[in-house]
C-alpha cells in the first residue's frame, strides 16, 4: 500500500476549460470558439511574440533565476521598489507558495464560496480546513470573512475581481477589512483580472504594498490581459520581508527563459493593452444588450467574463454549445447548475454566441 495521504485522496482535481484542440477531436469540428478560459482573444502582442522568437534560440541555457530585467522593468512600470516583487510560474505558482509558506495540517484558510477554486485545492494539499463564507449579493462578504477568523486562521483569499461572477469589492470596504484583520493572518488580494477593471471606486492594492504593509500579498498575471497564458508567468507583490521568505520555498528556476523575454517585450506594448482592454469594456456591453433582450440574468462584470443565468440546467447549455463547435464553461463545480460562465471574446466570436444562445431559447420554447 503506498503511503498516499488521506486529505490529498480526497481532492477532486481542478477540471481546467475543455481544450480547442479536445473538441475538435472527439466531434470533429474544424472551426472551434472557445470562449471558456479567460484567455485574450487578440492573441499575443507582436513585440512579445519577436521577444518570443529571439529568446528561443537561448533555450540550451537555464534561464536567470531572479529574472534580473524583468523585475527590473516591472518595478519601473509600477513605480515600486524591486524587493516588493516575486515571479512566479503563473500566479497559481504564488498562490502554491502562500499554501506551502504558511499552512499546516489543522490551520484554517478563509474565502468565499463561489471562488477560484484552487484555493480550497491547495489548501487542502497542505491538510488545512477551508472555509468558504457565503457571498452577498453573489459579492464577497468581507464582514463575514472578518467574523470567521479564529485563532487558527492562517490565510484569507480574495479574488478582486472574482472569478467566477466578475464582482468587486470596494475601496471603501477593504480599507475597513484590512484596518480589522489581525496581523496574525496573510490577507492575499488576487487582482487575476484587474487589467480589466473600469470601477472608480477599486481598490489600489499596490498602495498599500508600498506603504510596507506586512501581511499583505497582491497577486496579478500575464495569462489574461497580455494573452501570455501558456508561458505561464505571474508575480505577487508584498513586503520585502514575505518576498524573501517566498525565495528561499520557490524552485531556482521557476520562471522560463522565454516567457521572461516575452513580458519585458509585452510591458512595452502599451496598444496591445489598451486594445485588449477596449476589447472587454465594448465586449461587456454588447453582452448585457444581447442577453436583456434574450431575457437572461446575468451580473455585471469587472473582468473579461460574464455569468449568465440560464433558468435550466447550464452543463445541458454547455454540452449543446459544445455540439455548435463554442466551448464555455458550465458553473456545477461552483454550486451554481443553472449558470454558465462565457470569456468576451471579439465580436464575431461574441455575436456568434448569442446566436447560439437563442437557438438554444427557441428550441427550449
Ligand atoms: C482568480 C484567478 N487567480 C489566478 C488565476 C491563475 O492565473 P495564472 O495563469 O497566472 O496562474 C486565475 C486563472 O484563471 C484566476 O481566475
Amino acid at each position: 500500500m503506498l503511503p498516499f495521504k488521506p486529505h490529498i485522496q480526497s481532492i477532486k482535481p481542478y477540471e481546467p476549460g475543455k481544450p480547442i484542440k479536445e473538441l475538435q477531436r472527439e466531434y470533429g469540428i474544424r472551426h472551434v470558439i472557445k470562449l471558456a478560459s479567460n484567455e485574450n482573444p487578440l492573441g499575443p502582442s507582436g513585440k512579445a511574440i519577436s521577444a518570443m522568437r529571439k529568446a528561443i534560440r537561448e533555450v540550451h541555457l537555464y534561464p536567470e533565476g531572479s529574472c534580473y530585467y524583468l523585475l527590473d522593468r516591472l518595478a519601473k512600470e509600477l513605480d515600486i521598489d524591486p524587493g516588493h516583487i516575486l515571479f512566479g510560474n503563473g500566479s497559481n505558482e504564488i498562490i502554491e507558495l502562500l499554501a506551502r509558506g504558511f499552512l499546516s495540517e489543522g490551520d484554517e484558510v478563509i474565502s468565499s464560496e463561489m471562488t477560484f477554486l484552487v484555493y480550497p485545492i491547495l489548501s487542502q494539499v497542505c491538510g488545512a480546513k477551508f472555509k468558504a463564507v457565503p457571498m452577498k449579493d453573489h459579492r464577497y462578504d468581507l464582514e463575514g470573512i472578518l467574523r470567521a477568523i479564529t485563532p487558527r486562521t492562517k490565510l484569507i483569499f480574495i479574488a478582486n475581481p472574482n472569478n467566477p461572477t466578475g464582482t468587486y469589492v470596494t475601496a471603501a470596504e477593504v480599507e475597513e477589512f484590512l484596518s480589522k484583520v489581525p496581523e496574525h493572518v496573510v490577507v492575499c488580494f488576487d487582482e487575476a483580472y484587474v487589467d480589466f477593471v473600469d470601477a472608480e471606486d477599486f481598490p489600489k492594492m499596490l498602495e498599500y504594498v508600498k506603504s510596507g504593509k506586512p501581511n499583505l500579498v497582491v497577486l496579478r498575471t500575464f495569462s489574461k490581459a497580455y494573452g501570455l497564458a501558456g508561458l505561464r508567468i505571474g508575480y505577487g507583490l508584498a513586503s520585502k520581508e514575505m518576498i524573501q521568505y517566498f525565495h528561499k520555498i520557490r524552485q531556482p528556476f521557476n520562471v522560463n527563459s522565454v516567457a521572461q523575454a516575452a513580458v519585458v517585450a509585452a510591458l512595452d506594448d502599451t496598444f496591445f493593452l489598451w486594445r485588449t482592454k477596449w476589447l472587454v469594456v465594448r465586449g461587456r456591453k454588447f453582452f448585457y444588450r444581447k442577453l436583456k433582450k434574450l431575457g437572461l440574468e446575468y451580473l455585471p462584470s469587472q473582468s473579461n467574463f460574464i455569468l449568465i443565468r440560464m433558468k435550466t440546467d447550464g452543463y445541458e447549455v454547455y454540452q449543446y454549445l459544445l455540439r455548435q463547435g463554442m466551448i464555455v464553461r458550465p458553473m456545477n463545480a461552483y454550486q451554481l447548475p443553472d449558470w454558465i460562465r462565457v470569456t468576451i471574446g471579439r465580436r464575431s466570436q461574441n455575436v456568434q454566441l448569442i446566436r447560439l444562445l437563442k437557438g438554444y431559447l427557441e428550441k427550449k420554447t
